[in-house]
């Protein structure tokens, strides 16, 4: 019987796109159609919306583009769908995403699965290049794996009733970590960016290029809950010189108190989490923190934020597999903090603000056509921050992963490592 040929490279691409198609069906599979289709502001999406823009993704950047005679499933969706890609036409307006109680979540079912047998049928014939696109799908994935996680949670945060997507994990009790420790960084010329040895890495992370590092240390660990409650209690939201200017107005404007999900009760602080309303755990790196107010709690400890030069100088040598990462469908949350003499929780637990802004690293081009769209165009107003979080699916992230947001937003999971001169 003749065997058809399948290209090893592509074999094991079928398998991690199986595996990461499965992880989203089984982060949705807690949802009902209710759930699945509110969006609850306009940073964040529908659970529904999330499930079918990730396969518009692979519908038209590989099967529409590579595959000859693919019929879509549905030619409305590319409205629906389509993200920000002004390449590829208009689309339904951001903020009008919860609007779409049609099509119902199985229907999105169903178009996941069209796409998946469609692709996965295509796969021992896709050219090269089509195959780099299913890479990038499975990245764009992953990331929409975490955003599926974080926009839950600001959903389920605005019903009184506090709403557990998933079981608590086993309570992890752990004595309140010591003082920090100060790691001292390299010093002079490094290289940071992508080397090409990752396997995947997005475009923004590159070229490679020279940096200069100043003497510097990082603290051995991110900033703990328990430290966070001694910035509240020292009255670090209401002392302007803590803060910058922007930040100090978004303070003001908008009632800040406390990280995103916290609330002071008679029995002390509770958070909100994908496991429902719990007691702030102190020995926890604190999270749901705008850059603002990292900025902010590192003035009021006389430190400040590391560089992204620092950092990714400084992660080279650890595991970026290392650290509480998404594993599968079940709560993500950071584990407590440790003592020691090295760093940990560099990957994985909280993202970790830095103090550089999103911006083009030097010779940095986008890519012509829609893909080209995909980071580039974003690189105005927003920091970079490092190393991944609890939400984030083990694997995916990488000393030169450069994720970026605006300084005010805080429902990812964000927190802080403490950088000084030296
Ligand atoms: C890198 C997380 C800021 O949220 O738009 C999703 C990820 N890019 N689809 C985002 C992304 C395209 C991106 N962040
Ligand atoms: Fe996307």
């Amino acid at each position: 019987m003749a065997k058809i040929w399948i290209q090893p490279g592509q074999d094991a691409l079928a398998e991690r796109y199986r595996a990461v198609r499965a992880l989203t069906q089984a982060l949705a599979t807690p949802l009902s159609d209710a759930d699945a289709t509110v969006q609850s502001m306009p940073d964040a999406s529908p659970a529904k919306w999330h499930l079918a823009h990730v396969s518009w993704f692979f519908e038209t950047f590989v099967l529409r583009d590579h595959v000859e005679g693919y019929r879509p499933f549905d030619d409305r969706f590319a409205y629906l769908f389509n993200s920000y890609y002004e390449a590829e036409g208009p689309r339904h307006a951001r903020p009008m995403r919860g609007m779409l109680t049609r099509p119902s979540l199985n229907e999105v079912r169903a178009y996941r699965a069209h796409v998946d047998a469609a692709l996965l049928a295509a796969m021992p014939h896709l050219p090269e290049a089509a195959c780099t696109l299913v890479a990038l799908g499975l990245q764009h994935e992953q990331q929409h794996q975490e955003l599926l996680l974080t926009d839950l949670q600001h959903l389920f945060s605005l019903n009184p009733i506090a709403p557990a997507l998933f079981d608590a994990p086993r309570a992890m009790p752990a004595p309140v970590p010591g003082p920090l420790h100060w790691i001292e960084g390299r010093e002079g010329l490094v290289e940071i960016g992508d080397d090409g040895k990752a396997g995947f890495a997005f475009d923004c992370e590159g070229p490679r290029h020279k940096a200069f590092l100043r003497p510097h240390a990082l603290a051995h660990r991110p900033i703990t809950n328990g430290e966070w409650i001694s910035f509240i209690e020292d009255g670090g939201y209401r002392d302007p010189a803590l803060w910058l200017s922007d930040g100090w107005a978004w303070v003001q404007a908008e009632g800040i108190e406390a990280p995103l999900y916290w609330q002071r009760s008679e029995k002390g602080w509770t958070r909100f989490g994908l496991d429902g309303r719990q007691p702030v755990n102190p020995a926890a790196p604190a999270c749901h923190i705008s850059l603002y107010e990292a900025d902010a709690y590192a003035s009021w400890a006389g430190a400040r934020l590391p560089t992204e030069a620092e950092w990714e100088s400084a992660a080279l040598n650890i595991a970026p597999t290392s650290g509480e990462q998404l594993d599968g469908a079940a709560c993500p949350r950071p584990r407590a903090a440790e003592d020691g003499t090295s760093l940990t929780q560099m990957f994985g637990d909280v993202w970790e603000w830095t103090g550089s802004a999103y911006r083009p690293y030097p010779g940095f081009r986008t890519a012509p056509g829609a893909v080209g769209e995909y980071n580039g165009k974003f690189m105005s107003g927003q920091f970079v921050l490092k190393g991944g979080s609890c939400a984030t699916p083990r694997g995916h992230v990488r000393a030169s992963y450069r994720n970026f947001f605006h300084p005010h937003q805080r429902w990812q999971f964000t927190g802080l490592r403490l950088a000084k001169d030296l």
